[in-house]
């Protein structure tokens, strides 16, 4: 492709150190549809005929078939998708093909074909975030009258419903979802007839080709068109988080389907034994999706690196972005779609979870608002709590075994009738306040979500 100025041909070490071939051949369909749209201005530019045009567009639409059909025979030699598909299409139609990079550079066509690629591909992983949620949805309904103990420093702190938790995660992934339409939109502008640096002396009808691709905007500084991955770090990081949202997911389950705390048991479809311990079952989803997280974060890490010291405007270095950027794609996909399979058939031991969140001193906070209700300073109503806890630990018994002159001595203010209040679903009904966990609130929660997943 440049053999004019060169002498000698390129060493083979060199070829095998450079060629993206081998991994860029996965952009032939968004390569292709932008060549056909670059041809489709250089007609209407005068530079092609209208039969010219017709060979190119043809041409190009036998290759990607054969190419679908895994017919096509790429070479290192040509380096990368872009001059293999040219070479291709001029050894086949001739003068017509060897027309087609006029008013074009690599530069500003691996631009074009990365954003195209990652449209789709924010798309695709947009439907795959919305089927998690969806599965988060159907086992939080399926349990919707489960009460686990919530917990914080992964001390049981209050009984939460287990919709509740689960619903957390739907509330992460929408705001994943949202991150995904906004970097959507800065990746959906066009940049063909960037040009090398400096776009180009022919006059390239930039908003025809912008029309055919579906691009709403245009870039509008050729140097910073072929420079910028911007685009790409910012879905690169959108992803990352989606996958530590999965990663928590992930360790909840984890706890949860151990035999220490077994609220859950993850179906055999979806675990995996031990080849020595007979009695194993791993939950290898999830394990695998908390550490295949560490590479989603590294690969925004590669790229993000791989820019900063890069002057203006397009340099080599640039073709190490595609790596990260595909491992990251797959990933993800891969990782939300396991994730929402595993979810659905996951069982909930309910009676496990009765046990756990039947520890009275969960309640503790609930006794302190008591107090508060009947004037008692909050400071001073978490004090008295705090003596009643170490008085049940004195006696090794719980709030219920105390009697109400226990409770008075500790507060005049507590009157016949609070054991009543230790309830772990009256303590959850009570909880109203906008985003807390009545079942109440909850059932609100899971139809408004179902609502709007359906859609
Ligand atoms: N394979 C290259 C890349 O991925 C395409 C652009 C090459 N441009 C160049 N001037 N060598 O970045």
């Amino acid at each position: 492709m440049w053999k004019g100025r060169f002498k000698t041909e390129t060493a083979e070490l060199l070829k095998q150190y450079s060629e993206s071939i081998s991994f860029d051949w996965r952009l032939y369909r968004h390569d292709i549809a932008g060549s056909i749209a670059h041809s489709k201005a250089l007609l209407d530019g005068g530079l092609l005929t209208g039969d010219e045009q017709t060979q190119i567009e043809s041409g190009l639409l036998t290759i990607r078939d054969e190419i679908e059909r895994g017919g096509f025979k790429f070479s290192r030699d040509l380096e990368d998708i872009h001059m293999n598909i040219e070479a291709e299409l001029t050894k086949r139609i001739g003068a017509a093909g060897a027309k087609l990079h006029t008013a074009r550079s690599r530069n500003d066509q691996v631009a074009l074909d990365l954003r195209l690629y990652l449209r789709d591909e924010t798309d695709a992983i947009s439907r795959s975030v919305q089927e998690l949620q969806r599965s988060l949805v159907a086992l939080a309904e399926r349990n919707a009258d489960v009460i686990i103990p919530g917990y914080t420093h992964l001390q049981r702190a209050q009984p939460v419903l287990f919709a509740h938790h689960l619903l957390a995660y739907v509330e992460m992934l929408q705001r994943d979802a949202d991150r995904l339409a906004d970097a959507r939109k800065r990746i959906n502008v066009m940049p063909l007839g960037s040009g090398a640096i400096a776009g180009s002396t022919i006059n390239l009808n930039r908003e025809l080709i912008a029309k055919e691709l579906g691009f709403p905007a245009i870039t509008q500084n050729s140097m910073d068109a072929v420079s910028d991955r911007d685009f790409a770090c910012e879905l690169l990081a959108a992803i990352a988080l989606i996958g530590v949202h999965l990663s928590r997911l992930s360790e909840d389950l984890i706890l949860w389907a151990s035999s220490e705390f077994k609220f859950i048991t993850i179906s055999d479809a979806f675990t995996t034994g031990s080849s020595l311990m007979p009695q194993k079952k791993n939950p290898d989803v999830a394990e695998l999706t908390r550490g295949k997280t560490g590479r989603l974060i590294g690969n925004l890490v590669s790229l993000l690196t791989t820019m900063k010291g890069l002057p203006m405007t397009y340099n080599r270095d640039m073709q190490e972005d595609k790596e990260p950027v595909f491992d990251s794609v797959d990933t993800i996909k891969a990782a939300l779609d396991v994730c929402a399979a595993m979810l659905l058939e996951i069982e909930v031991h309910a009676d496990r979870a009765a046990e756990a969140v039947n520890d009275p001193l969960l309640l503790a906070t609930d006794l302190a608002d008591y107090l508060v209700k009947r004037g008692v300073p909050f400071r001073q109503a978490h004090e008295v709590i705090g003596k009643t806890v170490a008085l049940c630990a004195e006696r090794g018994v719980t709030f219920h075994e105390l009697t109400l002159a226990d409770y008075q001595k500790l507060s005049p203010a507590f009157e016949n009738g609070v054991l009543a209040l230790l309830d772990v679903r009256k303590s959850i009904d009570e909880r109203q306040t906008i985003g807390a966990p009545s079942t109440k609130n909850v059932a609100a929660q899971l139809q408004r979500w179902r609502e709007k997943l359906a859609s």
